[in-house]
């Protein structure tokens, strides 16, 4: 076989495992992780300390959305024919091309928007534990503060990744 096209079974080949594990993960947080999470009430922090420090959730959600984007990246460089501006306006180039837009938003929302606030809560949370009482009426506010912004941040991220997931799954045929 030619190396080439080995090349290119591999990109394909992670792309596509990683992309599909970064959506699959996210929307699973997002429809059970969390609110399972928020069911448990006083057990919840300590569900999610145990998803994030012992189980590597965000290590596990920053490795599979880098290795998507950069090897989309790499297919986007050979399917456009080195980003040739007439690709854009084929069916498959403007879908792929919308999918990719939004697979890199959703890495955005997840850097800038969820993860900061995540690890304040986490912060929180963590020294609420260690005073050993209930938060007190200032930190109880700022933890439905941190947890509206997340949950907020968190919509935008699974909806930007479905789009994502659409595109990606039918642009080869959008023939017009
Ligand atoms: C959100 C997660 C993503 C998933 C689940 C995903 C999934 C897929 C799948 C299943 C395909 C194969 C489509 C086909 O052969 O018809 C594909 C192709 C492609 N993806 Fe993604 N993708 C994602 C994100 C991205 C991102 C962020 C980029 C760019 C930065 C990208 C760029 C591409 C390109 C250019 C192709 C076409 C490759 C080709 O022509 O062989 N994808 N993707």
């Amino acid at each position: 076989m030619n190396l080439f096209l080995l090349y290119l079974i591999l990109l394909r080949l992670t792309h596509i495992v990683a992309g599909a594990l970064w959506v699959g993960a996210a929307v699973a947080y997002f429809l059970f992780f969390g609110p399972t999470a928020k069911g448990l009430g006083p057990a919840g922090p300590k569900f999610m300390q145990q998803l994030v420090g012992k189980h590597r959730y965000p290590l596990f959600m920053n490795g599979a959305s880098i290795l998507a984007i950069l090897s989309g990246l790499g297919l986007l460089w050979f399917a456009s024919g080195g980003l040739n501006g007439a690709w854009l306006t084929t069916g498959p180039g403007l879908g792929f091309t919308i999918g990719s837009l939004a697979g890199v938003a959703a890495f955005g929302v997840g850097c800038f928007g969820i993860r900061p606030r995540a690890e304040a809560l986490g912060a929180l949370g963590a020294s609420i534990a260690a005073a050993g009482g209930p938060p007190t009426p200032e930190q109880g506010a700022e933890l439905g503060r941190l947890d509206a912004e997340i949950h907020f941040y968190e919509r935008w991220d699974v909806l930007l990744l479905v789009v994502s997931l659409v595109m990606m799954a039918t642009a080869r045929y959008w023939v017009f």
